[in-house]
């Protein structure tokens, strides 16, 4: 019976998009470590994963559909971690909408959900953290401290109840993308990790669960990223390597916006996230915080 219902949801995968029916077998959803544990372990095939804190947006939707192209079974965490909010932090007030998060998985073919609460994940007396050094240093690490922390113990509990053969993760968060590829590879965790491409809305501004807490004018004002982030392109292809030159170049624009307020602007190396000096000359990532309100926007762009 079980092979008979595994062999009916692989057929899904044998079809293509046309045929698809309309009304996927709804996913499974998962609520501790050890019922994703018994899960993963009754169902073979490559598992691909795509952990989120949920509020779905088409960012998250484009790793969720690349998983599903690339990989026999599917499945999406959700859980708004606390451990990677300092106290002043959003935590409590971070944006929820556990109903139509499962009803866009489920639209879209997820077999799991895995839905841990606060309690599962960091019972009474939990007290392991992982902890990766240099790379976690610099930009969002040197702003919040404690947080990139958070996100590699809570990576590394999802993988160890999920068990991925592949993880998605966006390029949006590029120091993060980065801290998670360095923790696969110093812990020999044989997961691979795939970046995605940054999702954006139609006039240029990064999708971000976020984006909610803009009032209408930080909205439209908050496309100065973008422009700041295709500044830097043309200039970079039009030969500009002088470090300090691009990030000034950022900088006057991001400052000719009254609502923005620039936190950081940065051009550091691609993959140490090192800040350049004097002349940029290897695989580079320009990468900013701009401030709105209480609201902190992060974008980037790989400059090859
Ligand atoms: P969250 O902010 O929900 O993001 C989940 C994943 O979606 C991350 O890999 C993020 O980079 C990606 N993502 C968000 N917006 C995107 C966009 N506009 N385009 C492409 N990808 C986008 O990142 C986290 O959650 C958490 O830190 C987590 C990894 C789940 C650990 O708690």
């Amino acid at each position: 019976m079980a092979d008979q219902w595994n062999n009916l949801r692989d057929a899904r995968f044998l079809l293509d998009e046309d045929t698809r029916p309309l009304n996927p077998v709804p996913p499974v959803i998962l609520t501790t470590p050890a019922a994703m544990r018994r899960w993963r372990s009754a169902n073979s095939g490559s598992v691909g994963f795509v952990p989120t804190m949920g509020y779905l947006h088409e960012g998250h939707m484009d790793l969720v559909r690349r998983s599903i192209d690339e990989n026999l079974l599917t499945v999406v965490s959700i859980f708004v971690n606390p451990t990677q909010f300092a106290p002043d932090e959003d935590f409590s007030r971070y944006p929820r909408d556990e109903v139509r998060d499962l009803a866009q998985l489920s639209a879209a073919g997820v077999d799991a959900v895995y839905l841990p609460g606060a309690t599962d994940m960091y019972p009474e007396g939990y007290q392991t953290y992982v902890e990766v050094e240099q790379v976690t240093r610099p930009l969002e690490g040197a702003r919040r401290p404690g947080h990139f922390r958070g996100v590699t113990t809570v990576v590394l509990k999802l993988f160890n109840a999920v068990g991925p053969d592949r993880a998605y993760f966006g390029r949006k968060d590029a120091q993060q993308l980065r801290v998670i590829q360095r923790m696969v590879r110093d812990l020999d965790l044989g997961v691979e990790v795939v970046p995605c491409d940054i999702v954006r809305e139609t006039d240029g501004l990064a999708m971000s669960s976020r984006n909610v807490y803009l009032s209408p004018e930080q909205r439209t004002a908050a496309t100065v990223l973008k422009r700041a982030l295709d500044d830097t392109r043309r200039r970079w292809a039009e030969g500009e390597r002088d470090a300090d030159t691009l990030r000034a170049a950022v900088s006057r624009l991001i400052d000719a916006e009254p609502l923005a307020e620039l936190d950081y602007v940065s051009l550091a190396d691609d993959e140490s996230l090192q800040e350049l000096e004097g002349t940029a000359v290897r695989p580079a990532i320009l990468s900013m915080v701009v401030k709105f309100g209480k609201t902190r926007l992060l974008d980037n762009i790989e400059l090859a």
